[in-house]
């Protein structure tokens, strides 16, 4: 399992979100509460960057429609979205945040 270094720890904000990119891959970056989650940065619904949503608790809402997704599994806790959106492991090194994109087996 590869993991690459995407930013540091203090460039997100505290409940906040950021977004980077691992290659073409675009990838939302959360920090709330106790850790730091990684969501593919694309929301489920009608394909806008979830990055630019808001965070509350582990919860990351996109900023379309609304659509409310739990950043621990990506599942959609709220409509229009019905699909979750694709979750990635974070590792954290020092202040450096690395994320894999391999999925889990
Ligand atoms: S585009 Fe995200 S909820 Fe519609």
């Amino acid at each position: 399992m590869s993991f690459e270094k995407v930013c540091k720890i203090n460039d997100i904000p505290e409940d906040g979100v950021i977004g980077v990119e691992i290659g073409e891959t675009p990838v939302a970056v959360v920090r709330t509460g106790d850790g730091v989650y990684a969501l593919h940065d694309v929301c489920s619904h009608a394909e806008v960057t979830l990055s630019e949503g808001e965070v509350y608790d582990h919860t990351l809402e996109c900023w379309l429609h609304g659509s409310c997704f739990d950043v621990r599994t990506g599942k959609s806790t709220g409509p229009p979205a019905t699909k979750p959106v694709p979750v990635y492991r974070v590792k954290i090194e020092g202040d450096d945040v690395l994320v894999s994109l391999d999925q889990e087996p």
